[in-house]
């Protein structure tokens, strides 16, 4: 039995594996411009974070129906309950599919029917992050958050993601305070590819509680300093920085330094379909080609837990911290 944990960073249009792209192609009609799916499996070779959503984006296309989305994540939670995750906060990105003339209530509806049957078919807990398309312009943003709204029972936080070098975070700053203001929680990636500089804007400027990424937090002392005073969160994704080369070789990942930095750092898989692993693969990697014991991936569990959206049920955080602090590793 895998090690009890929260995955933090995981878009669910990143779980799309190749068979699932095929049978919804089929089901729709749709043509994707590979033969198969070894040929598809040929185009993961990823030079950077663009060269990634390329294809991300492409095979968005097969995602039609409000039942495509509920296979989509129950397939997800299905994988996800065998790698020990015990909740999982779940990003989508809204912005693509509507930009294909499916509507958001195809999006959260679809997605919805497979999360609310999730804590009895497959005993994971889960709760839904929208994010914005930070290449995409700040009225758009708004838009989204305004046609969100008759959904909004569903939706926890949002999250700012796709390209993000060039589309630093201040540009939604409007956006992230109308959210504030519904009650939604907020985080952004910043520090993927992006500079130190643009964790700290959204910090401050969108007030986020959770960096998603935050790698190249450590070009900047002060701001690791700042990060480890306020115990802000970061949602790490190993596997995802090596395949888009944010870090050459996974054993020169900085987790263990970020560890030993103070920060609060956990494990996730980020987009598991097109990295090769799902959030205990990524576990497992770090615990291998980094030499994290099982003292310090049991502190990355616990990490998940704490950083996770919980505040409405610590009974239910506290149980699963029990759990990582009753488990034996193999
Ligand atoms: N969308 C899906 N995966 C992403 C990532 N790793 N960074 C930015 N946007 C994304
Ligand atoms: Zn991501």
């Amino acid at each position: 039995m895998p090690l009890p944990k929260a995955e933090l960073h995981l878009h669910i249009e990143g779980t799309l594996e190749p068979e699932l792209a095929f049978a919804l192609a089929a089901r729709n009609g749709v043509t994707l411009p590979y033969a198969d799916t070894e040929a598809l499996r040929e185009a993961y070779r990823f030079e950077d974070l663009q060269s990634f959503l390329n294809l991300y984006y492409e095979l968005m296309a097969v995602l039609r129906t409000e039942q495509d989305f509920t296979d989509l994540a129950d397939a997800y939670l299905a994988r996800a309950a065998a790698q020990g995750v015990r909740h999982a906060e779940i990003f989508f990105d809204p912005q693509a599919h509507l930009a294909r003339g499916v509507a958001m209530g195809t999006v959260i509806e679809g997605l919805a029917r497979a999360l609310e049957r999730s804590e009895s078919a497959h005993g994971v807990s889960t709760q839904l992050i929208m994010c914005f398309l930070r290449d995409e312009s700040a009225e758009s943003a708004m838009e989204t958050l305004h046609a969100a709204k008759p959904h909004l029972g569903r939706i926890t936080g949002i999250g700012l993601d796709s390209a993000e070098v060039g589309h630093p975070p201040a540009k939604f700053r409007e956006v992230y305070e109308a959210a504030a203001a519904l009650g939604l929680r907020r985080v952004a990636h910043a520090g993927e590819e992006g500079p130190p500089s643009y964790i700290t804007e959204a910090l401050d400027v969108l007030g986020v509680e959770r960096v998603d990424h935050g790698l190249r937090c450590l070009e900047d002392p002060a701001l690791v300093e700042r990060l480890v005073r306020e115990r802000v969160p970061l949602t790490l994704c190993p596997l995802s920085n090596v395949r888009l080369r944010a870090v050459d070789v996974l054993a020169e990942h900085p987790l263990p330094a970020m560890m030993d930095a103070g920060l609060l750092c956990t494990v996730n898989s980020d987009d598991p379909a097109y990295f090769g692993g799902y959030v205990e693969d990524n576990y497992l990697v770090v615990g291998q080609a980094l030499g994290l014991d099982p003292g310090r991936l049991r502190e990355l569990a616990r990490n998940s837990f704490l950083a996770s959206f919980l505040e409405h049920d610590e009974e239910r955080r506290a149980r699963y911290l029990a759990e990582v602090d009753a488990y034996t590793f193999a």
